[in-house]
């Protein structure tokens, strides 16, 4: 039952937002305030702030953005990955993920960096060819490069680091087919983590801050054969005595379609009893067609209150970050035509139910 006690802080924390921060309808969320309030570190959004995105130029986005009572981290949607930050081999661009952590830092926001090690958005240099077990060594040398510099360079401004991204195929649970494993085969899993556990200690040597490790996944919010063979990876890493922190669970579900709340605790949890952190990392709830009716848009705030409350079930669970928080900047109707409306405010920055339906949560 929700107390009048949490409703006088919601007034509150409205009644402190600084007057430039005021806004219509979600000026009463502040999300990342209530998780907190609950044990976890943040409620955190993706953003982009590559030359070619909206959202450097759009100030109505970076108001809320850079609203940190609302969004306690930062996750760089694609300006950290390998096509942008090594287009040329052994030449390194830090720019564009320099410009998410500097902004992050600058309200004191933590950053999820994203990703090190993904079999997509790579370079041409490595996709031009074919790379086979004869390249081993070049390989590890080349993913060692590409990960120890990352993480050096950017240090403790990274409170994480997704170190690989996605290696499962679905259904299956087989690895996926990369160069990384054509050349090194099922190794370089381990040997990932191996080097950016090495990396995250020069880190730590030089500023006295643990960054933590991730492997980042999607479908394995519930019980399945990707999700048991997460768990057989994880627990690969850790029989070598490899360092492993944390199991990202990406959460990009359907309207009516995302597993219930118990259900993705269960998931969270079998991960946490492997002594890990866990964390929600690219939530959003997308209609799969349009426009939503207000059923469907219930419907959506029940599939949020779900899997932020699966984290909320979880002691382990860090934090909850959704992917990007705007309509006008979400991945899905260029990904999955005819669909959309997956994020928590529509594109004329009107919260939908699901912002009240997971304050109302948190609150409770
Ligand atoms: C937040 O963004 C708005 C819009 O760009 C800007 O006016 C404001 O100064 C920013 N505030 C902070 C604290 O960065
Ligand atoms: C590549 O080398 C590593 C040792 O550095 C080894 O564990 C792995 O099996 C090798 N992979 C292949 C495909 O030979």
């Amino acid at each position: 039952m929700k107390s009048i006690f949490a409703v006088v802080a919601l007034l509150a924390l409205a009644t402190a937002r600084p007057a430039h921060h005021a806004r219509q309808a979600p000026a009463t969320t502040p999300l990342n305030d209530l998780i907190k309030a609950k044990g976890k570190l943040y409620f955190g959004t993706a953003t982009d702030f590559l030359d070619t995105t909206g959202e450097r130029t759009d100030t109505t986005y970076q108001e809320i953005l850079n609203t940190t009572s609302e969004f306690g981290a930062q996750t760089p949607g694609n300006a950290m990955k390998y096509d942008t930050t090594e287009p040329t081999q052994g030449q390194f661009n830090y720019a564009p993920g320099q410009q998410v952590l500097d902004y992050a830092a600058a309200n004191g926001q933590l950053v999820r960096c994203h990703n090190l090690i993904w079999h997509q958005q790579l370079p041409s240099w490595l996709t031009s060819r074919t790379w086979t077990s004869a390249d081993n060594a070049t390989l590890q040398g080349i993913m060692k490069n590409h990960i120890t510099s990352l993480i050096t360079h950017y240090a403790d401004a990274c409170y994480a680091w997704d170190v690989v991204n996605e290696p499962l195929v679905d259904g299956t649970g087989a690895l996926q087919s990369s160069p990384w494993l054509d050349a090194i085969g099922p190794e370089y899993f381990p040997l990932a983590f191996k080097f950016a556990s090495d990396a995250a200690a020069q880190v730590k040597a030089a500023t006295g801050k643990d960054i933590k490790l991730y492997v980042n996944e999607y479908n394995d919010e519930y019980a399945g054969t990707k999700t048991t063979a997460l768990l057989n990876l994880v627990q690969s890493v850790q029989a070598r005595e490899i360092r492993i922190d944390g199991v990202g669970f990406e959460s990009h579900f359907i309207v009516g379609q995302t597993p219930d709340r118990a259900t993705q605790a269960a998931a969270k949890k079998q991960f946490a009893d492997l002594g890990l952190d866990v964390a929600v990392t690219e939530l959003d709830v997308r209609f799969s067609s349009l426009p939503p009716t207000s059923a469907g848009l219930a419907q959506q705030a029940t599939d949020y209150v779900n899997s932020v409350g699966s984290c909320l079930d979880v002691e382990k669970c860090v934090g909850v970050t959704v992917w990007d928080f705007e309509d006008k900047y979400s991945w899905i109707p260029s990904t999955f035509s005819g669909q959309g409306e997956a994020d928590l405010y529509s594109d004329d920055y009107s919260a939908k139910p699901a912002v009240a339906a997971i304050q109302e949560l948190l609150a409770g």
